[in-house]
């Protein structure tokens, strides 16, 4: 496709300041700030446990944090009810492609659109969406729960669409999937971003697809950010390509090098 991508503006969609989020006595992020502009794909790298679920939830308002704020579109939203927040223009992809099951591939994508009373937009994003993953069109009548995991986080992404929000936040697309599906489903993700204009946040292991789909990019490490820079900065850094690109060999000394070089204060 080689349409122009709508410009990013300077104005941030959403901005994490000094969020703090615990289950319990653990706290699984500490003091998280970031932003994310209008227009852009921005991505928070990290690897198992790091807290990039748990920053997803947050956000969408399924955790509330003990503290610092989220604001979306210059609200205040923090701590407010998710489903106020989907209202707002929010979509949250979970981890794990959850669908529902027993519902039709179209009932369930019909269930993204609930917050929406423009029927013909309605039909007309469906179409969309059954352009972006042809597959869902062929199977729209079939039970969600008979898709295989790669279809289902096609479906998983393409419900969360059919709110038209401004922002989605994706959590982990390529968890359990093939290379080549990952590919095809960070195409399509690039593909809506750059024709509808959506604000994009995924959070990923994957730093590889991560870094190439995304714009900006954020490296966290035990719940607090570590590093921070456009992804095309991210990928020339000798640590991101040595511990998230597996460029170069890891281990205790790498390990080691990788705690010296930590920005975080
Ligand atoms: N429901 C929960 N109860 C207690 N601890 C939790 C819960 N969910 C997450 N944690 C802990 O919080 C920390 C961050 O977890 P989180 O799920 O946010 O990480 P993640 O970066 O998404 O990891 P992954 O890549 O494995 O999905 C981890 O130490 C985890 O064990
Ligand atoms: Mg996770």
């Amino acid at each position: 496709m080689s349409t122009q991508p709508p410009p990013i503006s300077d104005q941030p969609v959403l901005k994490l300041l000094n969020v703090e989020s615990a289950y319990g006595p653990i706290k699984a992020i500490r003091g998280v700030s970031l932003q994310v502009r209008r227009g852009e794909i921005a991505t928070v790298l990290g690897s198992n446990g790091a807290g990039k679920t748990t920053i997803l939830k947050t956000i969408s308002g399924i955790i509330d944090p003990r503290k610092g704020s989220v604001e979306f579109k210059g609200e205040d939203i923090t701590a407010k009810d998710p489903a106020y927040i989907v209202q707002e223009g929010l979509s949250h992809v979970p981890e794990g492609r959850e669908v529902f099951p027993l519902l039709s591939v179209r009932d369930n994508l019909l269930m993204g659109a609930y917050t929406r009373s423009d029927r013909d937009g309605v039909a007309k994003d469906i179409e969309t969406v059954y352009g972006y993953f042809p597959i869902l069109k062929e199977r729209a009548s079939q039970d969600a729960g008979l898709l295989s995991g790669g279809q289902q986080q096609m479906l998983a992404i393409s419900r969360a669409l059919m709110a038209d929000p401004d922002l989605i936040l994706l959590d982990e697309p390529s968890l359990g999937l093939s290379p080549k599906l990952t590919k095809e489903i960070f195409e399509i993700v690039v593909r809506i971003n750059r024709e509808r204009g959506t604000t994009i946040l995924l959070v990923e292991q994957n730093a590889n697809m991560a870094l190439n789909a995304s714009d900006y990019g954020y490296v966290l490490e035990n719940g607090r950010i570590v590093m921070e820079d456009t992804c095309a900065h991210l990928r020339e850094k000798d640590d991101i390509k040595e511990f998230y690109l597996g460029m170069k060999e890891t281990g205790v000394r790498g390990e080691r090098r990788w705690k010296k070089k930590k920005t975080w204060r």
